[in-house]
């Protein structure tokens, strides 16, 4: 039978779906992005502007993609073609599709220095380090040129050999068995840190509510972030939506989701920062925090390999279930466009992604040949992430809002997104509109900014 022909697979029940789309939402962006940036820009108020971003345009992009998604069944581009046959509007997906391929080819190698980073904890190599062995081991991961392409081979390995298990076995057990894992481990990090002596001043950085540091740069960082974290924009929730069965509630689960992310974030800043100030140490952002001020400061706690064995598995798992999102754009595009099998497409998928994602890898070494290609100041790695976040990402999540507003009919919206109940009606009304206005105007002023057209200070 061919793989057209065979029944389409949906998640298994609502619990199933949480964990799944939170799996997708919970990865990198919660360990190094949200807490670093909670801190620089303002703490509390920052706090409660990303909240703000995420209710008025996180939560209705989400809507609208699991609108698109559950309503035609199909993959990011099939779904257009459905929807708004022989237009343009299909390439909204072609556009996610590319930002899931250019966010995988650096993601899977930030992945791979996580994975390796586990695995180092766990030989113990972080036992008594000094600032300077920290980042002599940092150096040693990312410039290899072996290690890091190894280490991104085997990411690929496991995320394909999940996806070949299918929608039910694969993405949704994984992520049933590991988000109540993520959780755990993350707690007891914090409950670690927070007892160190001098914890508080970490706690301080995070939520110290500072309007003064409320630039509009911050604002719009605040916007960025709350799409990247929720995995919007690029067709992942439409592509998860299409496994929703029509039972589940949209809202819930957009809601539950986006709370519960915002939520790992914060456990994730308390776990870093209190340990990062008890231990004297300044927090920095990015790979920096990641790989070389984390295995510093935990070494020196009672108990810290065991701690950081807890962390990088927990850092691992959170970029795994986001990676399962990205590359299931890509397999079920490829099987229900092109009619070939689950196996294929994933085995396909991760061959590309580990075939040119090791450009990505490898430019990180200024000294070597790939390092050293610039254009316009930026390398292979940098060039994936600046054109699928800051470009790719708004732009799809504008097209998306306005195609779910004003091209949809407005009938068949409020009767996907309501379940068909008067209850959920007026819910329903409400982000709608803002979908129609708000929604769209944040995000052309966001993208705007992020190209340079316009700038704030
Ligand atoms: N949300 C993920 C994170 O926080 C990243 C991601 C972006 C995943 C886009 C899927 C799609 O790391």
């Amino acid at each position: 039978m061919s793989s057209g022909l065979k029944k389409r697979e949906t998640f298994s029940s609502g619990i199933a779906v949480f964990f799944a789309t939170l799996g997708s939402a919970v990865g990198l962006g919660n360990i190094w992005k949200f807490p670093y940036l909670t801190g620089v820009f303002g703490g509390g108020a920052f706090l409660l502007v990303y909240v703000l971003c995420v209710i008025f345009v996180g939560i209705p992009v989400m809507l609208a993609e699991f609108f698109i998604g559950r309503n035609t069944r199909s993959n990011v581009i099939g779904a257009f073609k459905k929807l708004a046959p022989g237009t343009m509007w299909k390439h909204v997906g072609t556009m996610g599709v590319g930002a899931a391929y250019l966010i995988m080819f650096f993601y899977s190698c930030v992945a791979g220095w996580v994975y390796y980073y586990l695995f180092k904890s766990l030989r113990g190599d972080f036992v008594g380090i000094t600032t300077e062995s920290a980042k002599t081991q940092f150096a040693q991961t990312v410039i290899g040129p072996l290690t890091p392409i190894i280490w991104q081979i085997i990411v690929m390995v496991v995320v394909g050999a999940i996806l070949i298990m299918g929608v039910q076995k694969g993405i949704e057990r994984v992520t049933k068995t590991l988000m109540p894992v993520l959780f755990l481990l993350i707690v007891i990090c914090d409950i670690r840190a927070l007892t160190l002596p001098n914890a508080f001043e970490g706690v301080r950085f995070l939520f110290n509510v500072d309007f003064s540091k409320l630039s509009a740069v911050a604002i719009l960082t605040a916007l960025g972030l709350a799409f990247f974290k929720l995995s919007l924009g690029m067709g992942t929730m439409v592509t998860y939506g299409s496994y929703f069965t029509k039972g589940n509630n949209l809202f819930r689960t957009a809601a539950s989701v986006a709370f519960s992310d915002t939520l790992v974030s914060v456990l994730a800043g308390l776990a870093i920062f209190p340990a990062v100030f008890a231990f004297g140490m300044k927090p920095g952002a990015g790979p920096g925090l990641l790989f070389m001020t984390i295995p510093l400061v935990f070494s020196k706690m009672p108990f810290g390999n065991q701690l950081l064995v807890a962390f990088f598995f927990l850092s691992s798992i959170a970029a795994t279930t986001a990676m399962l999102s990205l590359v299931e754009v890509l397999v079920a595009y490829h099987t229900e466009e092109f009619n070939i099998s689950r196996r294929t497409a994933s085995i396909v998928n991760s061959l590309i992604i580990v075939v040119i994602g090791s450009t990505a890898a490898l430019s990180v070494d200024p000294s070597s040949l790939l390092g050293s290609i610039k254009f316009m100041g930026k390398g292979f790695f940098d060039w994936y992430d600046y054109i699928s976040s800051n470009i790719l990402l708004p732009v799809g999540g504008f097209f998306i809002a306005i195609f779910v507003g004003y091209i949809m009919k407005q009938k068949a919206v409020l009767d996907e997104l309501s379940n068909s109940s008067p209850k959920l009606a007026v819910a329903t009304k409400i982000y709608l509109f803002i979908l129609k206005t708000i929604t769209p105007v944040l995000l052309i002023i966001i993208f705007l900014n992020s190209i340079g057209v316009i700038n704030f200070k």
